[in-house]
Order: C-alpha cells, then sequence, then structure tokens
C-alpha cells in the first residue's frame, strides 16, 4: 500500500466557495446573450479554464463567435466574477478546510493548491490563506486544461512527490479524471453520482478524516 505524503487541493469549490460565482458570472453572460443556463450546465464549466468555459456556454445556447469577440465576452464574465470574489470574506472559506489543510501539515504531509484558475493568487491574498500550501499552482503555469493531469503533475513535481504517494481534492468531474489520469487518489467533494471515479466522495473538508499527527500510517485515506 501506498502511504500519502503529499494532499493537492483544487481551490474553487473546495477551499473556497468561488464556484458559485463562477455560476453566477456566466449564468448571467448566457441570460444576456438571450439563453437560460441552469446548474446542471454549470457541471461542465468545473476545473475548467476560462476559454474552454466559454466554448462551453456558448455551445450551450447554439452561438458562434470570433476570437476577438469570445475574448471580450471571457473578460465581461471575470470582471463580474472578479466583482463577486472582491466583496468575499473569510467566512466564505468552506467550512473544515483551513483546519484540514493545518493537519494535514502537522503530520507532516506537503500540502499544494493546484487550480485552473488564473485568479488563485488573488483570492488566497484576499483570504490570507496562500501560507497553507507548500507549493502553488495555478492557471497562469500550465498550458493543459483538467481532465489532463500537467496541473496536479506539476504540483507532485515541485513537491518532490511521486504521484502515486499523492491524493487529490476536488469537485469537479475533469478535476477526478485529471487526478485518476495522474495515477494519484482522488477524493470527491460533491455529489457521489457525478463524481464516480473518485476513490472516496465527502461532502466537504470537514467530513474528511484527518490525519493522526502521530504517524500518519494509520490514515484511512491511506486505506482507499
Ligand atoms: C476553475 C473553476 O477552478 O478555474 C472553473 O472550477 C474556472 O469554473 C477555472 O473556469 C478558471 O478560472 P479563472 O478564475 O481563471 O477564470
Ligand atoms: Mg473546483
Amino acid at each position: 500500500m501506498d502511504h500519502i505524503k503529499a494532499c493537492i487541493f483544487d481551490l474553487d469549490g473546495v477551499i473556497v466557495d468561488t464556484a458559485v460565482y463562477h455560476y453566477k458570472a456566466w449564468k448571467r453572460l448566457a441570460n444576456e446573450l438571450g439563453f437560460e443556463f441552469t446548474e446542471l450546465d454549470n457541471e461542465q464549466l468545473k476545473g475548467v479554464s476560462r476559454m474552454r468555459s466559454l466554448e462551453i456556454v456558448l455551445q450551450c445556447g447554439g452561438i458562434t463567435k470570433t476570437e476577438a469577440e469570445q475574448k471580450l465576452l471571457a473578460a465581461q464574465k471575470n470582471t463580474w466574477y472578479m466583482d463577486m470574489v472582491n466583496q468575499m470574506t473569510p467566512a466564505e472559506i468552506l467550512p473544515g478546510a483551513k483546519e484540514f489543510v493545518e493537519s494535514c501539515r502537522d503530520a507532516g504531509i506537503k500540502t499544494a493548491l493546484g487550480s485552473a484558475s488564473k485568479n488563485s493568487m488573488t483570492i488566497l491574498n484576499k483570504l490570507n490563506i496562500a501560507n497553507l500550501f507548500d507549493v502553488i499552482i495555478d492557471g497562469n503555469k500550465v498550458s493543459k486544461a483538467k481532465p489532463d493531469p500537467e496541473v496536479f503533475l506539476k504540483g507532485a513535481a515541485e513537491l518532490g512527490i511521486e504521484p502515486k504517494y499523492c491524493v487529490v481534492f476536488e469537485d469537479a468531474i475533469a478535476g477526478v479524471e485529471a487526478a485518476k489520469a495522474g495515477g494519484m487518489k482522488a477524493i470527491g467533494i460533491g455529489d457521489p453520482v457525478l463524481l464516480h471515479e473518485a476513490d472516496m466522495v465527502i461532502s466537504g473538508l470537514d467530513k474528511a478524516p484527518r490525519p493522526p499527527k502521530e504517524g500518519a500510517g494509520d490514515w484511512a485515506l491511506n486505506k482507499i
């Protein structure tokens, strides 16, 4: 059995409650373009880069736009999104998230952030939680979007830990797929039906089994 030596966390929807702001901003864009965009449609966007998300939104509405128009639409969505992010307070750190990451560090487990978001640093700094992570890989550091494992493999490489000793925490279908494609364990955060490819699904990091301080070898996550 491979004992876990590193935890890699997605940001949006795992550490902070920003997934809902992404949805609100895309829905507003869709509505202004004249079509509906549901929460189920939105599941396809979780973990997916900004430009790829826009392509999916436009497909949902059956709309074609030039590359220049797409850039403007993505920028508009990001402005609305950041307006909401700028109002955020530490209360929007998801329940148990900070405490769980801290418990990993206390037990000698390395921690990394692995997010598709180019806004990751702004969000982490705003909520004062950048120091929770030994390594931060965000949307500015990767060229291939989840479900490609690049973001997690870079995180593991920067931590100096082999993928088989890493576990990824993800709320996105594409993110769970990326973790598995990278040879890592995946803990899904959210709906067990949607995230069925994960090794375990929990409702949030407040429900994640914490590593014992003495000897993380006995950790429940080593047994999945
Ligand atoms: C991911 C989100 O974390 O980041 C996606 O799940 C989002 O919904 C992606 O599209 C890119 O984020 P940003 O902040 O760079 O637009
Ligand atoms: Mg996410």
